[in-house]
């Protein structure tokens, strides 16, 4: 099929990519010529694990190319919306480039009336799809289908190509049928529904991970207390199959481009239809404090910052991206700064956007150097790199051999043994 897909970030270039790869003909568009001009060129403006190659390969067949100008895609039967839902000020979902999305498809489908869906993809409040649907019923034959995406940064090329389902709200036979073409080959389960439930079920799963973790956050503050370790707790948890083993690693907090702005979005709408969703504000309330409860530890272990030394481990929200929206890494930093702590951090990928936002921090090019003379190091993102070190080596370099591990991931007993002085999240 003929697809155009609007906004080529990390939703919109990934899901291009793997429609190329499915054999469509696709049109990635995006307002940012300097993005297209790269994506043209076979780069990715964004750091995705095997998208690269991907995109050269489906370049090379002619099965994809990019443009800033929606009106070439006359042909497309399907056009995706994929822009960015950024979190307005108030709150609640920034509508204004799916709104400036869907004046183009308007005037795309003046120009060539033909029998067209449009697909969004972004995540937006309930009730969009159906008022998008309303505003484009001037265009005849145009369909709106409500489908959004679960994909994660990180392994998104692999998330989009295995779904663990497909959600499609729509409110006509000939849309589900366009989408099961577009779809198929792909094995997973599907969920044909109205746009509003289809909106809800991308905020309510957000939501529940978010929960997920916030819980057990607060038991990792329990376990310290406690001299209980959460990480044999959550295992226990996990073995059963109601609950499952994902999404109870406590840690530092989530961040993210998604948690952090699909929660509060999603308040807001309910507070709009007058109810309260008490434990996602509490879900909320426990994430901000996450970072500040962590920091107080290390205080606990160095009372006075002030021209400390202190390695920091990982920026990006999370490892194989390089994502910093809503990084805890951009909390700490403020904090460790605040405090007067000289700070040397490692990323391999994010600290250029990082650095931008801090620049009197110190970066390092190597994971190892950024221990060097530290009174304490602190795990921020447990990217392979920052996990798998040379502790030894790490050893004989730190002014006193403090570690902080904010995700659990380095090997406690082992660096107990060294003779570091260890502290996890929720582990005695
Ligand atoms: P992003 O910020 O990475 O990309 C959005 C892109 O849209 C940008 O390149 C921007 O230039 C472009 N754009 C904005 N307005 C445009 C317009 N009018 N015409 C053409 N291009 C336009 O955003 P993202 O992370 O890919 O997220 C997109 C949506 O998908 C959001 O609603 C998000 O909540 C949702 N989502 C994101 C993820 C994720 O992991 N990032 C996963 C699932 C769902
Ligand atoms: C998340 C969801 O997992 C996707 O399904 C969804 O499509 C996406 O949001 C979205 O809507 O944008 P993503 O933000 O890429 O994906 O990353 P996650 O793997 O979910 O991690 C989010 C944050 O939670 C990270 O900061 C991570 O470190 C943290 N996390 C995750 C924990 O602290 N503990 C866990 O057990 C899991």
């Amino acid at each position: 099929m003929k697809v155009a897909v609007i906004g080529t970030g990390y939703v919109g270039l990934t899901t291009a990519v793997s429609l190329a790869m499915k054999g469509h003909e696709v049109l990635g568009i995006d307002v940012d010529a300097a993005k297209i001009e790269l994506l043209s060129n076979g780069r990715s403006p964004i750091y995705e694990p095997g998208l690269d190659q991907v995109l050269l390969e489906m370049l090379g067949q002619s099965k994809i190319r990019f443009s800033t100008k929606l009106l070439e895609a006359k042909e497309a039967q399907v056009v995706f919306v994929c822009v960015g839902t950024p979190e307005a000020a108030d709150g609640e979902a920034d509508l204004s480039y799916l709104h400036a999305a869907l004046q183009d498809i308007a005037s795309l489908h003046e120009h060539s009336p033909v029998e067209r869906i449009v697909v969004i993809k972004s995540t937006v409040p309930v009730g969009t799809g159906d008022w998008a649907a309303d505003s484009l019923r001037r265009c005849n034959q145009l369909h709106v289908v409500s489908n959004p995406e679960f994909l994660r940064e990180g392994c998104a090329l692999e998330d989009a190509l295995n779904p663990s389902r497909i959600i499609v709200g729509a409110d006509s036979e000939e849309a589900v049928a366009v989408m099961q073409t577009l779809y198929s080959g792909l094995s997973a389960p599907w969920v044909i529904t109205t746009r509003a439930n289809a909106e809800l079920i991308k905020y309510a799963s957000n939501a529940y991970l978010a929960a997920r973790i916030s819980f057990m956050n607060e038991l990792a503050r329990l376990s310290t207390v406690l001299g209980t370790d959460v990480t044999v707790v959550s295992h226990g948890m996990g073995l059963d199959s109601r609950i499952g083993p994902q999404f109870l690693r406590a840690g530092i907090g989530y961040g993210g481009s998604c948690f952090p702005k699909d929660t509060i979005a999603l308040l807001k709408l309910a507070n709009q239809h007058g109810v309260t969703l008490g434990l996602l504000e509490k879900v909320r309330e426990v994430n901000a404090s996450q970072p500040v409860w962590f920091i107080e530890q290390l205080a606990q272990k160095i009372p006075d910052l002030s021209g400390k030394r202190i390695a920091v481990l990982g920026l990006a929200f999370k490892p194989d991206t390089d994502d910093i929206r809503e990084a805890p890494a951009l909390r700490i930093l403020a904090a460790l700064q605040a405090a007067g702590a000289v700070v040397s951090a490692y990323d391999p990928i994010a600290a250029k956007a990082v650095a931008a936002l801090f620049p009197d921090a110190e970066y390092v090019t190597a994971p190892e150097a950024a221990f060097v003379g530290a009174h304490a190091a602190v795990l921020v993102t447990e990217w392979q790199e920052c996990v798998k070190l040379d502790w030894k080596l790490i050893k004989e370099q730190m002014e006193r051999p403090l570690l902080f591990d904010g995700r659990n991931a380095w090997p406690c007993d082992e660096l107990k043994k060294a003779g570091f002085e260890y502290q996890g999240v929720g582990r005695s």
